[in-house]
This record gives C-alpha cells, sequence and structure tokens, in this order.
C-alpha cells in the first residue's frame, strides 16, 4: 500500500484553500488541481510499502505525539516542471511542524523505515500540470492569498490509492496531539 503521514485542515481551512484552489484553476488553461477533500500537508511520504508497515508506523506517529500548535499557510508558488507546473501553498516559519517532523522521521528510522532524504520543505499542493494563461500575475497571486490558520490536533497515516480512476486519501490511522 502507498502511505503518508499527514496534517489533514480542519473544515475552514479547507474551504479557503479550495476557494485558492478555484481561483488558480480559472487563470490556467490546463492542469490537474487538487478536490478539496484532498488537500493536506505532507509530513513524512512513506510510499510503496507491504500492509504489514502500516501497524509500525502508526506506533512510531504515536511515540512522536507533540503538544498541538497552529500553523498559518502564506503565499504561493510552483515547482517548475516540463509538462505543468507544480503548484503549492506554503507555510509560515513554523518551528513546531519542524520539530515534529524531526521526531516522526527519527521514530520512523528507528522502527526501520528507510525515508527520503529530502530536506522537509512544508507545502501543499493545489496543481499539478499547470499551465497558466498569458498575463497570469504570480506575485499578485500569491499576495493575494488571504491569512488561512490551521489548527493541527492531530496527524494521520494516509492511504493514496486509485478509486474509480480518482486520487483517494483515506486515514487509516489518527495520532492525536494533545491541547
Ligand atoms: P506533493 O504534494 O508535493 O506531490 C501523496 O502523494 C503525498 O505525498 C503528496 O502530498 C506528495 O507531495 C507527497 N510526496 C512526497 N514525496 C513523494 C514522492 N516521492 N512521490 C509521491 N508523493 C510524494
Amino acid at each position: 500500500m502507498r502511505l503518508f503521514i499527514a496534517v489533514n485542515l480542519n473544515a475552514d481551512a479547507k474551504e479557503a484553500l479550495a476557494g485558492v484552489t478555484r481561483r488558480l484553476q480559472a487563470s490556467a488553461s490546463a492542469g490537474s488541481f487538487t478536490r478539496s477533500e484532498n488537500l493536506h500537508l505532507t509530513l513524512i511520504f512513506l510510499g510503496e510499502v507491504p500492509s504489514e508497515k502500516a501497524a509500525p508506523a502508526a506506533r512510531a506517529m504515536d511515540l512522536s505525539a507533540v503538544p498541538g500548535f497552529g500553523m498559518r499557510l502564506f503565499g504561493a508558488s510552483a515547482f517548475q516542471r516540463s509538462g505543468g507546473d507544480i503548484w503549492w501553498v506554503g507555510v509560515k516559519d513554523c518551528p513546531p511542524l519542524g520539530a515534529l517532523h524531526l521526531r516522526l522521521a527519527k521514530s520512523l528510522s528507528d522502527a526501520g523505515f528507510v525515508l527520503e532524504k529530502r530536506r522537509f520543505s512544508p507545502h501543499l499542493t493545489i496543481g499539478r500540470g499547470v499551465v497558466l494563461k498569458d498575463g497570469f500575475d504570480k506575485d499578485a497571486f500569491s499576495d493575494g492569498i488571504p491569512g488561512i490558520f490551521v489548527e493541527i490536533s492531530e496527524i494521520c497515516l494516509m492511504k493514496s490509492e486509485r478509486v474509480r480512476g480518482a486520487l483517494t486519501y483515506t486515514p487509516i490511522h489518527r495520532t492525536p496531539l494533545a491541547p
């Protein structure tokens, strides 16, 4: 199964980010845009693992629990790709988020998971393969994103699969982060 550990968004944050996604889509001539129910921030990508690895991953998450905290979404930018860019919304500097990521990475490594070496750069992907119409002003778009505050009170182990062609994420374990 394909697994990742994520922060999901509360309803208000999801609605606000879905609005940002719709605005980007309206300015694009091509691309696939994240469905609002799929909007999330990935903490750790585990990739394709045997199903019996889900339980140790869940234990490692529980061992990494920290008190809950808030993060603020901030600005938008894109990773350039030849077939269309990957657009994302960023996170304002958030030390507790970095600390949680480090604890998780340590716990998972101790449990035998081999993790990607890439530096953690928190982002929420809102579109892939995006080609924007002529005249699109990236800076104005980014500056126009409202302050979106996300209260983080749990982390989720997510299963990623295609269901009738649609990319679908299902939480299979939740670790609460105490207030
Ligand atoms: P992305 O949004 O930047 O693509 C499910 O695929 C989640 O895991 C996505 O949030 C995705 O990030 C993240 N992810 C991290 N590394 C990945 C990889 N090597 N392949 C696919 N998804 C990855």
